[in-house]
């Protein structure tokens, strides 16, 4: 079965006030009106959900968060829950990002050891987070990725192959054929270094190679996976031509209405 592409905005920590969240969709619905061709999804902060919810409400644009915890209540102050999300509205929610395992594609100078804790997602929460969002009803969309070092160090697929075999740890193949993966190679994050988009499908094969060997091969055809790291409107249709490459995670871009239309219609065509 062909999958469908799936496009969507990591706003990471902008837009999110009421005003400026509502804006931004305000401006991108005329852009990405109707609903063919790619699932299109919007990632704001915790405190723009509610309004991001009314403003797409009637349309085909689905609502996603940047994180969940694992629990579904509890004394874990600060920490959102998969449920509490799934009354919210949201659909998916991103699980890993490399900002939030503490590995940064723009170099932090003031982020010392002691501040990085604070960025201690691991290959273990990450399967804790990935099993609580699809017990709670939502898709987690799973990012995987290597550093520049590790990259030069010739450890790219070990290092995805490792991040996907945790992230399904006891996760039934059923479950695991509706995940989104972004392979999102840490130095192209917010760089404007995009991988090249043979180099990029490669990995995403590793990814699907190694669904495959955790479950078979109906699964691995099942699973969707988006590049991640400096897409845009001048990249991006180069990407999604490949075949393993069924969509996007995009940061900067999504931030401008135009360039994340041009990215979803990319996408469509
Ligand atoms: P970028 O971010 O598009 O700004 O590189 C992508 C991401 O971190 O998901």
């Amino acid at each position: 079965m062909a999958r469908t592409p799936i496009i969507a905005g990591n706003w990471k920590m902008n837009k999110g006030t009421d005003g400026e969240a509502t804006e931004l969709v305000r401006e991108l619905k005329p852009l990405v009106a109707g609903s063919g061709g790619a699932e299109v999804v919007l990632c704001p902060p915790y405190t723009a959900l509610h309004a991001v919810r009314q403003a797409i409400e009637g349309t085909s644009l689905r609502l996603g968060a940047q994180d969940l915890f694992w629990k579904n209540t509890g004394a874990y102050t600060g920490r959102i829950s998969g449920l509490m999300l799934a009354d919210a509205g949201v659909t998916y929610v991103i699980v890993g990002h490399s900002e939030a395992r503490g590995r940064f594609g723009v170099p932090e100078p003031d982020f010392t050891p002691d501040v990085l804790k604070h960025f201690g997602e691991t290959d273990v929460t990450v399967n804790r987070k990935t099993k609580a969002a699809l017990d709670t009803g939502l898709v987690p969309i799973v990012c995987v990725g290597e550093t520049l070092v590790e990259r030069q160090n010739g450890h790219t697929d070990g290092v995805v192959q490792t991040q996907v075999q945790a992230a399904l740890n006891a996760v039934s193949a059923e479950q695991a054929a509706g995940i989104v993966f972004a392979y999102e190679p840490v130095w192209a994050i917010g760089t404007g270094e995009v991988c090249g988009a043979d180099e990029a499908d490669r990995v995403c094969s590793v990814v699907r190679a190694t669904v495959a060997s955790l479950y078979d091969d109906q699964t691995a055809g099942d699973v969707r996976i988006q590049y991640g790291g400096s897409m845009k409107p001048d990249n991006a249709a180069d990407l999604l031509a490949r075949p393993h490459i069924d969509g996007g995670l995009i940061g900067g871009a999504s931030l401008k209405a135009a360039d994340f239309a041009a990215v979803v219609g990319a996408a469509r065509a």
